[in-house]
């Protein structure tokens, strides 16, 4: 599931560019918003949570073990990053990981949600308000649910890695804001 990437496919459907050649050249919703606007982002965003909840979920009422979960969660997201049926070109899995941790609770959901929209509405930077969330996932999951501290904290290092690009420009000054008209 995680290899279907669908910000390409979204975008195929619409006709618009693909978002690997586009804007940041992420395909992702934050780049399809550049590329095609609000309703094909909102799309983009709400296939590649459900990438993440589905399996999780799933798994969960099947009674596999919290470790398994994580795996799961974790095989949803490197799906994204490497998709099998996209020249493993993909994403950077913030949705999709969001997707797998709301299983743990709505009340760790809300606050990677308020985490995320007060970073992105303070510094209009989709990848700070990334970085930052994913940075504080693992503490929040120790204060509400502790068992998938672990899991939560590998899959932080992993999107913190396939950040690091965004890292570099952020520093250097020349990251993208969400909505950069100029690159689409
Ligand atoms: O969720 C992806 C985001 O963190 C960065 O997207 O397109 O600005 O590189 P983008």
């Amino acid at each position: 599931m995680g290899s279907v990437s669908s910000a390409i496919l979204i975008c195929r459907l619409l006709q618009l560019p693909d978002p690997r050649s586009k804007g940041s050249g992420n395909p992702g919703a934050t780049n399809v918003l550049r590329i095609g606007g609000k309703i094909a982002a909102l799309s983009v965003l709400a296939f590649d949570v459900l990438k993440g909840t589905i399996p999780v979920w799933g798994a969960y009422f099947l009674g596999i073990e919290p470790i398994y979960l994580g795996v799961i969660a974790i095989a949803a997201c490197l799906g994204h990053m490497y998709p099998i049926f996209f020249q493993f070109k993909g994403g950077k899995a913030v949705a999709t990981a969001f997707g797998a941790l709301l299983p743990i609770g709505l009340d760790l959901g809300a606050l990677l949600v308020i985490t995320w929209f007060s970073v992105a509405k303070i510094t209009k930077y989709s990848s700070l308000a990334a970085i930052i969330t994913v940075c504080l996932a693992p503490f929040y999951t120790w204060l509400l649910k502790p068992v998938y501290t672990y899991p939560v904290l590998m899959l932080s290092i992993i999107i913190l890695v396939r950040h690091r690009h965004n890292m570099a420009r952020l520093i250097q000054g020349n990251e993208p804001k969400i909505t950069d008209k100029k690159l689409s």
